[in-house]
């Protein structure tokens, strides 16, 4: 278990939550008058969208695993070690076994929380047939570099940008600097059609044949079945939201940077936490997309009772991330020594926080963290 379970009732202070507005309703109501519920015009809204302001064709399918494993079967990637961190979420990993090959796990930065040069290099194996970086939780992994790193060794690169849209490290958007960026629309994410994913690609061939794989091996209208495929295709309805809620993306970040800030003002000195394990990025060019807020607990022990200490007063919490490494169909996958995740893991809480979080809900969830912490050192 990583949430809480939810109390009867629900949550007073949920973990997170999707910001739907008027406009969004009416967008999907509109498709469902129209009649027109899938392979039409809000797909195409959203593609042109998302292309224009990625810079990239991107291709639409039904959630951000679904776009992992057509960015790695477009890119020919169907065996061999893919190399991930093992500190994320499970889909990549099942994305990776999805296609037949192994995930290899890599450590991560400790001031990043991300996959760096040196991570990858002490992961590298003879049968690296990918790479998998992840912007976890809304920080931009070093992809210049590790794009270079690549070249030289001749695999691809899919950077995994399902916690990250809206990110960016030099002027680069997050999803934008590898072969092939993911992102993903689960209501916990940025931007949500309630499931979806995007891959953007590197060129209008990578597209089509992303495209092709989503939709039964296609090449085209009607019954031309040119290759192999799935049916990862999203309805119109999931489109439309999206298109609708990417109008608001910008002030989605912009509330989410403020509600983060909040944070880090108020549990900043607090006994017992460290609010920062993952950078706020500085300087021109850059910007942190916040995908969740979360602290880190000076002991590992303090972590459990502190979530159950917020449960029961109504304030939901995730434990993540555990590492993938540590999950049954994972145990004996290759890995690197994963000293940074071992230690980090087991210390991380997730707050609450989206897009429509009170700052008197932060300062709530900061006031009960701080008695909490104070309850349990003292109880030692
Ligand atoms: C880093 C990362 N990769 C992949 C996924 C999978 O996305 P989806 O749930 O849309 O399949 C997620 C979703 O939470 C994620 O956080």
């Amino acid at each position: 278990m990583t949430k809480s379970a939810t109390p009867p009732g629900g949550w007073r202070i949920p973990l997170s939550s999707p910001s739907i507005d008027s406009q969004d309703v009416a967008a999907v109501e509109a498709v469902l008058v129209g009649g027109r519920l899938a392979s039409g015009p809000a797909i195409e809204q959203f593609e042109t969208v998302s292309s224009e302001s990625l810079g990239r064709p991107s291709v639409l399918c039904s959630s951000g695993t679904a776009g992992l494993v057509l960015a790695l079967r477009a890119l020919g990637v169907t065996g061999g070690e893919v190399i991930t961190p093992a500190l994320g979420f499970i889909a990549t990993a099942h994305a990776i076994r999805a296609v037949g090959a192994t995930p290899r796990f890599c450590d991560v930065d400790p001031q990043t929380l991300c996959v760096g040069i040196e991570q990858l290099e002490a992961a590298w194996s003879p049968d690296v047939s990918a790479v998998i970086p992840v912007d976890l939780l809304g920080v931009p992994a070093p992809m210049t570099d590790i794009m270079t790193l690549a070249a030289g060794r001749d695999v691809p690169v899919i950077e995994d940008a399902c916690e990250a849209l809206g990110s960016s490290m030099d002027g680069v958007a997050c999803g934008t600097a590898a072969d092939a960026g993911v992102f993903g629309f689960y209501p916990n994410k940025i931007i949500t059609m309630g499931e979806g994913g995007l891959v953007a690609c590197r060129d209008e061939s990578l597209a089509a044949r992303v495209r092709q794989l989503a939709n039964q091996g296609r090449s085209g209208a009607g019954f031309c079945f040119d290759g192999e495929g799935y049916n990862f295709r999203i309805t119109e309805m999931q489109a439309a939201l999206g298109t609708s809620q990417w109008r608001r993306l910008d002030d989605f970040i912009e509330a989410r940077q403020h509600i983060a800030g909040r944070y880090l003002e108020g549990l900043q000195g607090l006994a017992g936490i460290d609010p920062t394990p993952a950078p706020v990025l500085a300087g021109p060019g850059n910007r942190r997309s916040w995908f969740a807020f979360i602290v880190l607990v000076e002991d590992s022990a303090w972590r459990d009772p502190l979530s159950h200490k917020l449960a029961a007063a109504g304030i939901e919490t995730g434990l993540y991330f555990p590492s993938i490494a540590d999950f049954r169909p994972y145990d004996e996958a290759p890995s690197a020594p994963l000293p940074v995740t071992s230690e980090l893991s087991p210390r991380m809480l997730a707050l609450p926080f989206h897009s429509g979080l009170g700052l008197d809900r932060v300062d709530e969830v900061v006031s009960v963290v701080g008695e909490s912490l104070d309850q349990i050192r003292t109880d030692g």
